[in-house]
């Protein structure tokens, strides 16, 4: 028996000040992105932003629904639109933020299993590494890699 560790390294900032300008445009585009948040019976508006190979920045919000599961979050929303709108095209940095009551929350929001799950994805069929970048007031978190968030990822169907 061998017992194994797994080193997982991040970056952390207190301020959007210390990132640079095109990491400081995604977290501002993800803050924006909570205003369009539909989350009536949550009240936890979360925003996403995601930076493509070409230069387009996609974002989106969660959306919830009264079937609750049929909802979807904030990373889904905008993975999804922008792979459907880029086939394809490598998703080079997500930024996601959190709200509640009109307030960004203070420490960043750590994406759901299924939004790692859906990164981890799009970074194999890209070939290029996913940069994530957790953004609260008080507390900016950037991981240079999805596997630093999901290790041993789901992808046995190749
Ligand atoms: N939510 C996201 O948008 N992203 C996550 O990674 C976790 C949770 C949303 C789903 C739901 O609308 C609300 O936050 C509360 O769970």
């Amino acid at each position: 028996m061998t017992q194994k560790e797994i080193n997982i390294k991040y970056t952390e900032c207190d301020s959007v000040d210390s990132l640079t300008d095109d990491d400081r445009i995604l977290v501002e585009t993800a803050v924006k992105a909570t205003e369009r948040s539909y989350s009536p019976f949550s009240g936890f508006c979360v925003g996403a932003a995601v930076k493509l190979a070409n230069g387009e920045i996609i974002s989106g919000a969660n959306q919830e629904n009264i079937a609750y599961p049929s909802g979807l979050c904030a990373e889904r929303t905008a993975m999804f639109y922008a792979n459907a709108t880029y086939p394809g095209v490598a998703m080079e940095t997500i930024a996601i933020a959190a709200a509640q009551k009109g307030r960004l929350c203070e420490l960043p929001a750590s994406p759901c299993g299924a939004c790692r799950q859906v990164m981890a994805e799009y970074q194999t069929l890209a070939g290029k590494d996913m940069r994530i970048i957790l953004a609260g007031s008080r507390k900016i978190m950037i991981f240079d890699r999805v596997d630093d968030l999901l290790p041993f990822i789901f992808d046995s169907l190749k």
